[in-house]
């Protein structure tokens, strides 16, 4: 793994952030996340993780094989944290770089998917993968319609599976495979997020040590017009929902995508009528 991902620091100008993002089709931030929220998130999270069994079933065999078990999972983060639904969700650093890459193909973007992946010891690596492949239907080639990250909530070194990247896969003809030379580690410090396009192939690491889990959070999000892998409106339900800030509210898909403007229609009505102005007034 000799390729190299750019690194920057969240202070940087977004627009740096962003080219580097464009160019390498990955970039890794440090300093996304404080210390001290960090800490809260996860405090708030350790009881749950306790709860979870890494040899749990999936929706098929297929994705059985995908995570393995080895990993503990938290999926419906907003609804199950509230550090996560008031602060880490509408977090301001992801707003630069979703208008930047996902804005010009929607009228607004939307929470894919938040999902705590707490990679135990022995896990193996992924298969290389480009997350939008859920989508297979979308016609190629198409511009970007996903903003993925892999936020550090530990130390990530290459031992515990720091997320490997496949630098410029964004770029590539679909039949290409990364040979080994052509991959990435990202190891960076806890708090750091590697933020990739859905583009971009990549995969987590394999965690060889005895003794240590690799958590991570995985954040994406996607354009407010495509359906998405977590369904967020059940996840997190209205009576959770109405407890969160509205921007949280209308990233979780509260908010009915409205591209009257551009010639288009709504999506997401309730009642021909947007869901997040039902919520504020206690009818949803
Ligand atoms: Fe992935």
């Amino acid at each position: 793994m000799s390729a190299k991902i750019p690194r920057l620091a969240a202070a940087q100008a977004s627009a740096d952030i962003v080219a580097a993002l464009r160019e390498y089709g990955a970039v890794i931030v440090e300093g996304v996340i404080a210390a001290d929220l960090r800490a809260r998130f996860n405090a708030e999270i350790e009881p749950i993780l306790e709860q979870v069994s890494p040899k749990r079933r999936y929706l098929n065999p297929a994705v059985d094989l995908f995570y393995g078990d080895r990993v503990r999972q938290i999926t419906g983060v907003a609804a199950r944290s509230r550090v996560f639904g008031e602060e880490i969700l509408c977090h301001p650093f992801y707003a630069d770089l979703c208008d930047a890459i996902l804005g010009p193909s929607c009228s607004s973007y939307q929470l894919n998917v938040a999902q705590v992946m707490d990679r135990g010891p022995g896990a193996e690596q992924q298969f290389l993968h480009r997350d939008e492949d859920v989508w297979v239907h979308l016609p190629r080639p198409h511009p970007e319609v996903q903003l993925a990250s892999v936020i550090a909530l530990v130390d990530f070194s290459a031992d515990i599976g720091a997320t490997v990247v496949a630098p410029g896969s964004h770029r590539w003809a679909r039949e290409r495979h990364p040979t080994p030379d052509e991959l990435a580690c990202a190891e960076m410090p806890a708090g750091s997020a590697v933020v990739y396009l859905g583009s971009t192939i990549h995969a987590g690491g394999r965690n060889s040590t005895a003794d240590r889990w690799r958590r991570g959070m995985h954040m994406s999000f996607v354009v407010g017009w495509l359906r998405t892998e977590d369904n967020n409106y059940l996840s997190t339900p209205p009576q959770v929902a109405r407890t969160l800030p509205r921007r949280s509210q209308e990233l979780l898909g509260y908010a009915a995508h409205d591209a009257i403007e551009v010639g288009g229609g709504y999506l997401g009505t309730v009642d021909l009528l947007n869901p997040i102005d039902l919520l504020a007034q206690g009818k949803l």
